[in-house]
């Protein structure tokens, strides 16, 4: 079991979960973090940190965000470990709580 980073963390990145992390499981894409599940110690750490609320256990995923569990396994792969915070994206406050954002979401290894 692992926890999984949603939709709203996409435009957001506000990168507190990051911090709390013990196994420096987050990965870094240009408008998005992603949990890579064979690191993930589920110790249930991040999801209270996350301001936009993103982060669940991989069997608390809401029914139409269960393309996320595939993206954080793939994506976490492809894309840069992070293991500071940093500031979020500029338009976080504005985009947070906006529902479907995967049509927005960047692939792109920086
Ligand atoms: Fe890291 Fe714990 Fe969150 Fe897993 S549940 S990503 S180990 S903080
Ligand atoms: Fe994303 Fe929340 Fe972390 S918005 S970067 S999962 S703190």
């Amino acid at each position: 079991m692992a926890f999984v980073v949603t939709d709203n963390c996409i435009l957001c990145k506000y990168t507190d979960c990051v911090a709390v992390c013990p196994a420096d499981a987050f990965y870094e894409g240009p408008n998005f973090l992603v949990i890579n599940p064979d690191e993930c110690i589920d110790c249930d750490l991040c999801p209270i940190e996350c301001p936009a609320e993103a982060i669940y256990q991989e069997d608390e995923v809401p029914k139409d965000q269960q393309e996320f569990i595939e993206l954080n396994a793939e994506l976490s792969k492809q894309w840069p470990r992070i293991t500071e915070i940093k500031p979020p994206l500029p338009d976080a406050k504005k985009w947070d709580g906006v529902v479907e954002k995967v049509k927005y979401l960047d692939t792109d290894v920086d």
